[in-house]
């Protein structure tokens, strides 16, 4: 099977990362959203994201152009898919939508293309339900920011073919990533593991053992993990992380995964992390943290 041209659907943050990462491999890429509007703006953000790569040398400007000229954009979902050989799609985690998006798929794109989900937190098997043919839907699974961060879950539902997965990789390896083959589970491998870590941590400040900066400090510096679990929730957004574990704490039915109270009063109180200028830390205008502003 030839996989040349890829089609991403979505072209908010990891769609547009997605699609970045797609054109600099190598590969032709359509990035789909629902507007013009939307899918210029995501476009424009792409090129200065490369030209700051460009500025700080770590891309040639030539590879730039190139990378660049490989990228379409389009508001037709049936246009955009109708020449994938791999579609990636990265729209809002409802799956409803995504059900109906893949519908859509199934009837324009051609018959050999794969089709992949950047769903974090819904089944495959739920997706595939939209599916004449279930075994051609497979999650692949980025992680953000995805032109750098070196991971894809590849997420196996119990339909989910060896032709899916063989592609899948092949994309995989063409992009430059690791890969781990999962089998479809509430939280894959990694925001399992990474919601409990944060929900112990948000224990531990909640009974006072030690400050959010030092719990931070310890896990960084006696454990290795390059982020503190406060750096990564300010990061990824309390909001998000809430949903996250509101739903692992449902599907797992685990006591491990109920959401902290307070987690639940930060979310409230708006205070959702680094894209609000405030979560378990502040941060000043331009997005660093304000060391010693742990204060909850
Ligand atoms: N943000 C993360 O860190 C992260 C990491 C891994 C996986 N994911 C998953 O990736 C997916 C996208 O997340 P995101 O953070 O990029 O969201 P986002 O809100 O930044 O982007 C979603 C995009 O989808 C577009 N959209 C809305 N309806 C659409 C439709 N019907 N068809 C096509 N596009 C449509 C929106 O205009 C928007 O540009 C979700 O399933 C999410 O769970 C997110």
């Amino acid at each position: 099977m030839t996989l040349q041209r890829i089609t991403v659907l979505g072209s908010g943050t990891m769609g547009a990362g997605i699609a970045q990462t797609a054109i600099q491999s190598g590969f032709d890429t359509v990035l789909f959203d629902i507007t013009d509007a939307i899918t210029a703006t995501s476009a424009a953000g792409i090129k200065g994201r490369m030209a700051r790569l460009v500025e700080k040398g770590k891309l040639d400007a030539t590879a730039m152009e190139a990378a660049l000229a490989r990228l379409s954009v389009s508001s037709d979902l049936e246009a955009a898919v109708r020449n994938a050989d791999y579609i990636i799609e990265a729209i809002p985690e409802k799956l409803a939508l995504k059900q109906e998006t893949f519908e859509r798929c199934e009837a324009a794109a051609p018959a050999h293309c794969v089709f992949g989900t950047n769903t974090s937190t819904i089944m495959i098997s739920s997706i595939a339900e939209a599916l004449k043919d279930r075994g051609r839907l497979i999650g692949i699974h980025f992680f953000n920011p995805v032109p750098v961060m070196r991971l894809i879950e590849v997420v196996m539902g119990p339909e989910s073919s060896e032709v899916a997965h063989s592609a899948t990789l092949e994309v995989a390896r063409r992009m430059g990533k690791e890969t781990v083959r999962v089998k479809e589970s509430p939280g894959f491998t990694t925001s399992r593991i990474n919601a409990l870590i944060g929900n112990e941590a948000f224990r531990m400040l909640e009974e006072g053992v030690a400050s959010a900066s030092d719990i931070d400090k310890a896990l960084k510096l006696g454990l290795n993990h390059p982020m503190g679990p406060f750096e990564m929730v300010d990061l990824v957004g309390l909001d998000a992380r809430l949903n996250n574990v509101r739903s692992l704490f449902e599907a797992l039915k685990l006591e491990s995964y109920r959401p902290p109270q307070l987690l639940e009063r930060l979310v409230a109180e708006g205070r959702l992390g680094r894209k609000s200028g405030r979560g378990v830390y502040r941060y000043d205008p331009k997005g660093t943290l304000i060391p010693g502003s742990d204060e909850v």
